[in-house]
């Protein structure tokens, strides 16, 4: 399936580029971004985004939906929707110079809106550490639940931290989504 671009009001939605590795490099390079996240290596290259890009692009069929988020001037983050899968994962990241102007939960809304609507996604699952109320607080905007304690671990910090699973069915995201309409 070809992944798609999506008009957010003041986002685009649209599938990676080769163009973008520069971008990614500097922003997920900000050990800010990456402390967050659980298989980015700190510091972080140029090599490291190709090797990603790479692999989203050679595992195609199964590969990870990895949508950049675009606000006219470039890159400015990543959401992805995860493999095709009977639960995919849901995760994202955004430039630590757009944090904290509701675009994580604007991209969000729309990513999962694809994919409730273009696939039949019944469960799609995340999870954030307990010390990223931000990431937590766009799961729960975005109609996820608590499914309980897990632990994460966190490559750039080369630690097991405490964090939240979270889980969201397709009924939810549908029927909030209808309500907000
Ligand atoms: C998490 C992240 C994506 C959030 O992006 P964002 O665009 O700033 O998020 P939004 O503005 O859409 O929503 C954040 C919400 O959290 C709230 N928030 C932010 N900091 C908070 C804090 N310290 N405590 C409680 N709430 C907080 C905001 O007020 C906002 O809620 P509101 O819309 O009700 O006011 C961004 O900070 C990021 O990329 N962080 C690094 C990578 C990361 O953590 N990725 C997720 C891994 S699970």
């Amino acid at each position: 399936m070809s992944l798609p671009v999506i008009g957010t009001g003041r986002l685009e939605l649209r599938p990676v580029a080769s163009g973008d590795l520069d971008a990614i490099t500097e922003q997920i390079g900000e050990f800010a971004v990456a402390r967050m996240l659980s298989v980015v290596p700190h510091p972080y290259t140029l090599q490291d985004a190709q090797g990603w890009f790479e692999q989203s692009w050679v595992r195609q069929a199964d590969g990870a939906r990895n949508l950049a988020i675009d606000n006219g001037s470039g890159l400015i983050g990543v959401v992805s929707v995860g493999r095709p899968s009977e639960t995919p994962n849901f995760g994202y990241w955004l430039g630590k110079a757009f944090w904290g102007r509701g675009y994580m939960s604007e991209a969000g809304r729309a990513a999962l809106g694809w994919l409730f609507t273009a696939t039949e996604t019944q469960t799609v699952v995340s999870g954030a550490l307990d010390e990223n109320p931000a990431s937590l607080k766009v799961l729960s905007k975005l109609g996820f639940e608590n499914a309980g304690p897990y632990t994460l671990a966190i490559r750039s910090r080369g630690e097991d931290l405490p964090a939240t699973r979270m889980k969201l069915a397709r009924t939810a995201f549908l029927s909030a989504a209808g309500e907000a309409a």
